[in-house]
């Protein structure tokens, strides 16, 4: 019986399909949906082109009350009855009422080192901080934002003349590396970092 995934996006999905692609052959689990908070995302038309379910649940409607749209987005999953949830691009803070039953078996992708530079602008704040070095993280998601035990990173060097965007590319690449390298291991009951250095 393969491990159901749910996959949460609020945009074009590349971590989405990156994940997607990799749930074949022998691999433990399979996506079982994919969720988005944005109809406009353009994540759910690639999700539906591979035949996968898909789920819109706006947050606009609930005005700011969070447990309401959570609670939406609890019945918008239990048909599916997933076993894991990967947030891969979701921009929608999620509170402990939610998080806390998923423990242990909710994912993020962040695009910084983490516990560097949590929430938004990461690359900015890297270039701003003249970092060395830059990349992403996998870790367990958790009811405070980006904190929650690491899976895995890929570290990569800040070249000369970066620009947020020109970083932001290359972790972009390094991010579709990483995420279904720790999923795998991940639904394999392996919870061993896995830590990488981007060329
Ligand atoms: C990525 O940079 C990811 O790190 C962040 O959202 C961005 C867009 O991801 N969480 P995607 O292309 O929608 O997967």
């Amino acid at each position: 019986m393969s491990v159901r995934v749910a996959i949460f996006i609020s945009g074009g999905g590349s971590n989405m399909l990156k994940l997607v692609e990799s749930m074949t052959g022998d691999h433990p689990a399979r996506p079982c949906l994919v969720l988005s908070n944005d109809p406009e995302a353009g994540g759910l038309a690639r999700a539906a082109a591979l035949g996968i379910a898909t789920a819109v649940v706006r947050h606009e409607p609930f005005k700011g009350d969070r447990r309401a749209f959570e609670a939406a987005l609890g019945e918008a999953l239990a048909p599916h009855a997933p076993d894991v949830i990967c947030l891969a691009g979701f921009m929608r803070k999620l509170t402990g009422d939610f998080v806390d039953p998923w423990k242990g078996r909710m994912l993020n992708i962040h695009p910084s080192l983490l516990p560097k530079y949590r929430g938004l602008r990461t690359h900015a704040r890297a270039l701003e901080a003249g970092d060395a070095e830059h990349g992403c993280t996998v870790h367990e998601v958790t009811a405070e934002l980006d904190d929650g035990p690491i899976l895995g990173q890929v570290r990569l060097p800040v070249l000369p003349g970066d620009t947020p965007e020109t970083l932001a590319d290359r972790v972009l690449v390094e991010e579709h590396r990483l995420y279904p390298a720790v999923l795998r291991r991940f639904v394999a009951g392996d919870r061993t970092p896995i830590l990488l250095e981007a060329p």
